[in-house]
């Protein structure tokens, strides 16, 4: 039997957002859109005050590999707009809000300024520039238990590129996470696939006991992103 348009065959209406093509608007903006207005993770985040859907990523590791401990000194790199930093504050009970637990600190910065977020210090800063990793030393002014990077340089459109740009970006966070961590801390470092980031886990696992590669479920099935989430710095 045919499908009614606007069911999805089991009587239901169809829920789904379609966003009609308008003039101007190129077909993949409008797939683009579709695609958000039907994510489930962007309601999500709409609806418990989440900046992006990017925070249930952090979320979903920090489930299973459990580092945003209260107390924990987190350091945030390419924090903006701020859903990472804005779970963090919470986990690591940055504002005091959890009775009796240790007062944790978030400190993010990002190429982009980033709107105030309660419990978190953020600084404008380009992390790749000269002196940058020393700027950041100075405003955390000691050591850290958590260094996670989602730093990604806006897509170039072309694979390989885009690759080997994150893969910098991965090795300078991982270098300034050598310097700063306590023993025992947890690097974190989002990497696009594409060859190279077997020579960063090569780099982790002489650093940290254990050293894995994750897909969050939050992490689209259609992108080539994962994370290398590296525990027990061995200092
Ligand atoms: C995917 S977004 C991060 C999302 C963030 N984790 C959140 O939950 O809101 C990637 C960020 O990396 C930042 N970025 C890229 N290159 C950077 C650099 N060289 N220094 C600092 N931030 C950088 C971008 O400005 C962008 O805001």
């Amino acid at each position: 039997m045919a499908k009614k348009p606007g069911t999805s065959g089991r009587g239901q209406r169809d829920l789904r957002v379609k966003v009609k093509s308008a003039r101007g608007r190129k077909l993949s903006s409008t797939l683009w859109l579709e695609r958000q207005l039907n994510d489930p993770y962007v309601k999500r985040a709409k609806a418990e005050g989440y900046r992006g859907r990017a925070a249930f990523k952090i979320s979903e590791l920090d489930d299973k590999y459990r580092f945003l401990v209260p107390g924990a000194r987190v350091v945030d790199l390419g924090c903006a707009p701020g859903g990472w930093c804005q779970v963090a504050v919470k986990r690591v009970n940055a504002l005091g809000e959890k009775q009796g637990k240790a007062v944790g600190r978030v400190l993010g910065v990002d190429l982009q300024e980033v709107e105030p977020i309660a419990g978190a210090e953020t600084h404008q800063l380009d992390f790749m520039e000269d002196g940058a990793d020393d700027k950041v030393k100075d405003w955390l002014g000691g050591k850290a238990d958590v260094v996670m990077s989602d730093m990604a340089a806006a897509s170039s459109g072309h694979k390989q590129t885009d690759h080997m740009r994150i893969m910098a970006l991965c090795e300078a966070a991982a270098y300034f996470a050598f310097d700063v961590l306590d023993e025992g801390g947890t690097f974190v470092a989002k990497v696009l696939a594409g060859g190279a980031e077997g020579d960063l886990q090569k780099l982790l696992k002489q650093k940290f006991t254990k050293v894995a590669n994750v897909k969050p479920p939050a992490s689209r099935s259609d992108s080539s992103e994962k994370f290398v989430v590296a525990t027990g710095f061995r200092g």
